[in-house]
C-alpha cells in the first residue's frame, strides 16, 4: 500500500500546489491514501470550510493539523461534522478528533509538549487511543502525524511505536529532514516532512515581515509569501498484511 504524506500546506500558494501536483503524484506513484497537514491552509493560519474542501477536491484523503487549528474560528463546529480533517488527539477536552479509521487504514493526529502548549502527554494519549482503535479490530496500518517542534521528542516517539505503527512522520517545523528511515521493528520514521509553500519565505511567511518582527521583537502580520512553491512529501511502502514499512523516501517538488 502506497501512502504520501505532505508536509504543511501553507495558503493559497500550497493549495495551488497540491492542486497541481496531487492528482499527477497519484498517478505517477499509483498512491492509495494521500495525508496532508492542512493547519496552514487558510492565509498560513489554521484551515477553514472552504479550503478543507478544496484540498480534499484536489485529492487529499486525510488533513492532519496542529497547533493553529483553532487560528480559523469558523471551523471548529465543523470539526465534528466527519470531515476527514484531524486535530491533535491530546488535546484535552476540545472540539473534534484526533484519530479516524478508514477501512484497514487509521491516521492519528499527536502533538509534542516541548516548546509547544502543554498538552496531555502525546505518548500515553498514542497508548491509548491505539488500544482504542485494537479493541475495535485489528487494523493493518496506523499511521501517525506527530506535529511538535523538538527534533528529541519527535525522535523519542518514532522509537516509542517503532514496531506499533506503520509510520511516524514529523510536522510542524516547515523543514524537511534528511533522515527518513525504517526503524529496525519497522516503523517508517521521518522527523519533520517539511512544507508545502513558497521556498523565498522564512517557513512559509514574508521574509520581510518575519525580519521587522525579528529586528523590532513588535507584533508583525505576517502575510504568505510569494513566488516559486514547493512541495515537500514523503512517500511510504506499507505491507496491507503485516502493517510494516518496506520503503521510505522524500519526494521533493519544485511547483514553479
Ligand atoms: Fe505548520
Ligand atoms: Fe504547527
Amino acid at each position: 500500500m502506497r501512502i504520501l504524506m505532505i508536509g504543511d500546506v501553507i495558503g493559497q500558494p500550497g493549495r495551488r500546489a497540491i492542486s497541481r501536483m496531487v492528482p499527477a503524484l497519484r498517478r505517477e506513484y499509483g498512491l492509495d491514501l494521500v495525508v496532508a497537514n492542512g493547519e496552514n491552509a487558510a492565509g498560513g493560519f489554521g484551515i477553514t470550510l472552504e479550503t478543507a474542501h478544496e484540498l480534499l477536491e484536489s485529492g487529499v484523503d486525510v488533513l492532519t493539523s496542529g497547533n493553529h487549528i483553532w487560528d480559523q474560528k469558523e471551523i471548529i463546529p465543523h470539526l465534528d461534522e466527519g470531515l476527514p480533517l484531524l486535530r491533535p488527539a491530546n488535546y484535552p477536552d476540545a472540539p473534534g478528533r484526533g484519530y479516524l479509521v478508514l477501512g484497514d487504514v487509521v491516521v492519528l493526529n499527536l502533538m509534542g509538549r516541548v516548546f509547544m502548549a502543554p498538552l496531555d502527554c502525546p505518548f500515553r494519549t498514542a497508548d491509548q487511543l491505539l488500544r482504542e482503535v485494537k479493541a475495535n479490530g485489528t487494523p493493518r496500518v496506523i499511521l501517525v502525524d506527530f506535529h511538535a517542534e523538538a527534533t528529541s521528542e519527535k525522535q523519542a516517539m518514532g522509537w516509542y511505536l517503532d514496531g506499533v505503527v506503520s509510520a511516524v512522520f514529523g510536522t510542524h517545523t516547515h523543514v524537511g529532514t534528511v533522515d527518513a528511515r525504517i526503524l529496525p521493528k519497522g516503523t517508517g520514521y521521518v522527523t519533520d516532512v517539511g512544507m508545502t509553500g513558497p521556498v523565498n519565505s522564512v517557513i512559509g511567511s514574508d521574509t520581510g515581515a518575519v525580519l521587522e518582527r525579528f529586528l523590532t521583537a513588535m507584533p508583525q502580520r505576517l502575510p504568505v509569501a510569494e513566488g516559486p512553491v514547493m512541495l515537500n512529501s514523503v512517500l511510504v511502502d506499507v505491507d496491507p498484511g503485516t502493517g510494516k514499512a518496506l520503503t521510505i523516501s522524500r519526494v521533493d517538488r519544485m511547483v514553479g
